[in-house]
């Protein structure tokens, strides 16, 4: 009997801080402006933990991952493992996903952390998928988590305005033919190490330990081409969206809902005019959340089944780019 990998709930977590576009120009001092920012992205808010009161990734993780569970009536002793999409782990380790296990208290549970980048949630998707489908697993969470505040150079307005903390959690679990939710039907997935310089954080790892020296010349914060970055991101979303419709036999048409990572609006107004989807049925969340990097694919399904925009039979595709080159598309059925 095949067995179906089902997206049966959903779960969020933004922390507490919420900081406009005029915190970089009034209280840090960027040469920025609400209208560049704004115009240039899209982006009008985003928020960011508490560091002073410990708030990080795994706390978050445990917040969507909580509320995930607690929507599905299930117990955190319930899940059989937990996989974690970060780059901004609370530590090189432990992981993130044995943080996790233990602030649920999810005994039994085994899990761990996959570094992807923008593309992490998406790639840890299919982990799921493949486990669920292979009867290696019956139940898991998945999470993408990040604390981006916690790499960002400040000083740096073309980066530090684009990104915000976060957490998103699926349960991900065999399901029967009626069961509701949204069955993983599809993976394409790509990665391109050559581009690896154009977005990195350049120390901090085992080529350049962190030192008194990497930290003053701020190489443990993002560094990012923007431009470049750009230009890969709307060219690989469109090809990889082509790609996964093609072998599914699909069309734009077919798809109720698009859901592409949240890096900047044009990019997914170019996306979207390529994929031929009017904006009607595009995911937007940035304008609020910014990009939360493994965070931006589960808090915008969260939220559209919250408003209501997904229906029983609706085909979603999720896209995504980020650093490595990192990228990748997916295919779901409510
Ligand atoms: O999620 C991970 C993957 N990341 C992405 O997908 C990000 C992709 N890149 C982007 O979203 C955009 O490239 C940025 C938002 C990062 C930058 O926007 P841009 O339109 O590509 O700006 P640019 O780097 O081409 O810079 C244009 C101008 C420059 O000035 P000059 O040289 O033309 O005088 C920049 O110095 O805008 C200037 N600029 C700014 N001006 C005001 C850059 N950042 C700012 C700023 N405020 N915050």
């Amino acid at each position: 009997m095949t067995i179906r990998a089902v997206v049966s709930s959903t779960g969020r977590y933004f922390p507490g801080r919420k900081v406009l576009n005029s915190h970089f120009y009034d209280d840090l001092g960027l040469e920025t402006t609400e209208d560049w920012i704004v115009s240039r992205t899209g982006i009008r808010s985003r928020y960011y933990v508490d560091r002073d009161a410990g708030e990080a990734t795994a706390a978050m993780a445990t917040h969507a991952a909580r509320q995930c569970l607690e929507r599905a009536g299930l117990e955190p002793s319930d899940v059989d493992g937990i996989l974690i999409a970060t780059v901004t782990p609370d530590h090189s380790f432990p992981s993130t996903a044995c943080l996790v296990q233990d602030s649920l208290g999810a005994r039994g549970a085994f899990g761990w952390d996959t570094s992807a980048a923008c593309s992490g949630f998406l790639f840890t998707l299919a982990q799921a998928a493949s486990l669920v489908k292979s009867g290696m697993a019956r139940r898991l969470l998945v999470v993408g988590s990040d604390t981006m505040s916690s790499i960002l150079d400040f000083t740096d307005r073309q980066t530090c305005i684009i990104f915000g903390d976060g957490a998103g959690c699926f349960l991900v679990e065999a399901a029967d033919d009626d069961a509701p939710g949204g069955e993983l039907l599809d993976f394409v997935m790509h990665v391109d190490g050559s581009g690896g310089e154009s977005l990195k954080m350049p120390a901090g790892g085992s080529r350049r330990p962190a030192s008194a020296e990497t930290v003053a010349q701020g190489l443990h914060f993002v560094h990012q081409d923007g431009r470049t970055v750009f230009k890969h991101a709307v060219k690989r979303m469109g090809e990889v969206i082509e790609e996964l419709l093609a072998r599914n036999g699909l069309t734009s048409d077919d798809i109720g809902l698009f859901i592409p990572h949240q890096a900047n609006q044009r990019i997914i107004l170019a996306c979207s005019k390529r994929f031929k989807i009017p904006m009607e049925r595009v995911m937007l969340t940035l304008e609020h959340w910014a990009n939360t990097t493994a965070a931006t694919l589960p808090t915008a399904l969260d939220l559209a089944l919250e408003q209501g925009r997904v229906q029983r039979g609706d085909y979603v595709v999720f896209a995504t780019f980020g650093a490595g080159y990192t990228w990748g598309a997916s295919l779901l059925r409510w």
